[in-house]
């Protein structure tokens, strides 16, 4: 695998921490309460921007290379928990560009642009999907949130964290790259999973956005999943290859969370603007998400549906 050599596009180095920890100041919140503070507004608590403020329950689904599955991914394990009874909120992070709306056919009635705008709350922006999990949706070509400034970005991750101290698990569905929302998002999540398939690019982009991750936070939870495999042993050696390549040379060997085979039901579920495990709950894209999600829960999941 040829590795594209990287530069940070940020500072490095951060302080040390520990994983998982939550380490937002802050009350608890009621999903849909107000803060009464809106993103960009100047009274929201201040933070360096390096400072790592990761929450233990939250799971951002990352990438590198675009179109890999990742919002898919996103929306089966927002599925899978919230069927476990885990109280789940699913966070459209693809600022600008949004698409969990669309995968499961709703019309937002609010969005993180009211939000940006400073019009409400993040929390107020909170709302329930049929598929069980309480859904953030963002806000497709507006380019006001697209160049978001850092201190807004900033902002806007430090409200997720305190909010996600209302659920058990918060899935943040990143855009592809590495840009600064991506970073600043990743910030705030306890474990990061990259999204790769077998293509080339793909996985120089994975080991990119790894490379990134650990040099911002030497300590980041990062894991990776390899999906559109054309068998589980073909995924295991798509990852044997990325693995390769980080041990070598960030020194780092980034755990596996799974192996997703193709399945031809995954396209079916989002043509139709359903989410998987409602329209095709035995496939085995499906078995395997379900298996990734244990191991992001620790539970066992024995129950199928
Ligand atoms: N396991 C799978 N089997 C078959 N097709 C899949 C699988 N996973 C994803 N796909 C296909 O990949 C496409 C892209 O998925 P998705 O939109 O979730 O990717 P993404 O990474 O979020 O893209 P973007 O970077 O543009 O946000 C889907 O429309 C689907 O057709
Ligand atoms: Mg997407």
């Amino acid at each position: 695998m040829n590795v594209i050599a990287m530069q940070p596009t940020s500072p490095a180095a951060s302080s040390a921490h520990t994983p998982g920890a939550a380490q937002t100041p802050g009350s608890a919140q009621t999903p849909g309460q107000s803060t009464g503070q809106a993103t960009n507004m100047p009274q929201r608590p201040t933070r360096h921007p390096s400072a790592p403020i990761r929450q233990a329950n939250i799971v951002a689904v990352a990438s590198g290379k675009g179109g890999v599955g990742k919002t898919w991914l996103s929306i089966t394990l927002a599925q899978y928990f919230a069927r476990q009874g885990i109280r789940t909120l699913l966070f459209d992070g693809d600022i600008g560009l949004a698409n969990v709306d669309i995968q499961l056919g709703l019309m937002p009635d609010r969005d993180l642009g009211s939000v940006i705008a400073g019009r409400f709350g993040l929390a107020d922006a909170v709302m329930p999907s049929e598929a069980g999990f309480d859904i953030i949706a963002g806000k497709s070509g507006s380019a006001s949130l697209a160049t978001l400034d850092q201190a807004a970005l900033n902002g806007l991750r430090d409200e997720l964290c305190q909010l996600a101290r209302s659920y058990d698990k918060v899935v943040i569905d990143l855009g592809a790259g590495v840009d600064g929302v991506v970073r600043t998002l990743s910030q705030a999540a306890g474990t990061i999973l990259v999204v790769t398939n077998d293509e080339p690019t793909a996985l120089t982009d994975a080991y990119a956005f790894i490379k990134l991750a650990r040099m911002a936070d030497k300590t980041a939870d990062v894991r990776v999943v390899v999906n559109i495999a054309a068998t589980t042993r073909e995924g295991e050696r798509t990852y044997g290859k990325l693995n390769k390549a980080a041990e070598n040379f960030l020194k780092f060997s980034p755990p596996l969370a799974g192996v997703i085979r193709r399945d031809e039901k995954v396209r079916d579920a989002i043509r139709n603007q359903m989410p998987l495990l409602t329209r095709h709950p035995m496939c085995d894209a499906a078995e395997d998400v379900e298996a990734i999600a244990s191991g992001l829960t620790g539970a066992i999941a024995r129950a199928r549906y």
